[in-house]
């Protein structure tokens, strides 16, 4: 079967590729730490948790309904896994994908989650024709928060304490993106950038 995605995407910092087997380590190093864990589906991560994401992904395409496609995002200077994004497209809704992010804390603060999701959502409406992206983040989580209002989406709802997590009644917001709204948004980026 020909892949749909890329052997990699470039943005100017970043190479965002499928996951390798010698991934394990990065990806153990940040997603065990708690303060990345916080707002994530699990609790503990190790090296048994990375295999099994690493083997998961193995022959994964994105765009499958009801499937997770998972991305390392490498640093172009220093050829170094700084983080990884998850592309979710909705089993019931698969012209709809939902996206994750997660990012090492020692490089977090510089735009490289903007950067990995700008050129992921590009390809999501782009390649894969999707008609709506979004995002359901912790309501505490203000940067996850600040960063998909960046990205242009809009918050559709929030959710008060309806979901049980990790021993609490957890709160979400819920952020999309339509195609035509991200169309616009770039035609107005090009304009702006041209009167530059
Ligand atoms: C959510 C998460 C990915 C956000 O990472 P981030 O680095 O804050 O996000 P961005 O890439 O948008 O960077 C924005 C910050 O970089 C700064 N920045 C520096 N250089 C920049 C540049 N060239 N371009 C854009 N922003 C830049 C911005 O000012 C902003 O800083 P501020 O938050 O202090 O205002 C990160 O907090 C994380 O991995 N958290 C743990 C996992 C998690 O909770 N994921 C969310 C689940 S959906």
């Amino acid at each position: 079967m020909s892949q749909i995605f890329p052997r990699f995407l470039a943005t100017p910092r970043l190479l965002l590729r499928r996951l390798r087997r010698d991934d394990g380590d990065a990806l153990c190093g940040y997603r065990s730490l708690p303060e990345v864990a916080r707002y994530q589906g699990w609790e503990s991560y190790g090296p048994e948790d990375a295999r099994r994401l690493i083997e998961d992904q193995k022959d994964a395409e994105p765009g499958i309904p009801g499937t997770w496609f998972q991305v390392a995002v490498v640093e172009r200077a220093t050829n170094v896994v700084i983080g990884d994004c998850g592309l979710h497209c909705l089993a019931d809704e698969p012209q709809q994908m939902e996206f994750g992010v997660t990012l090492a804390p020692s490089h977090q603060g510089l735009g490289y989650a903007a950067e990995a999701l700008e050129c992921l959502i590009h390809f999501a409406f782009a390649t894969l024709g999707m008609h709506r992206v979004l995002a359901i983040t912790g309501d505490q989580n203000q940067a996850a928060a600040s960063l998909f209002r960046r990205l242009g989406f809009r918050q559709e709802a929030h959710h008060i304490e309806h979901r049980w997590y990790k021993g609490h009644w957890e709160s979400e917001f819920v952020f999309a993106l339509l195609r035509r709204e991200w169309e616009l948004r770039s035609q107005r980026n090009l304009e702006a950038g041209a009167e530059a």
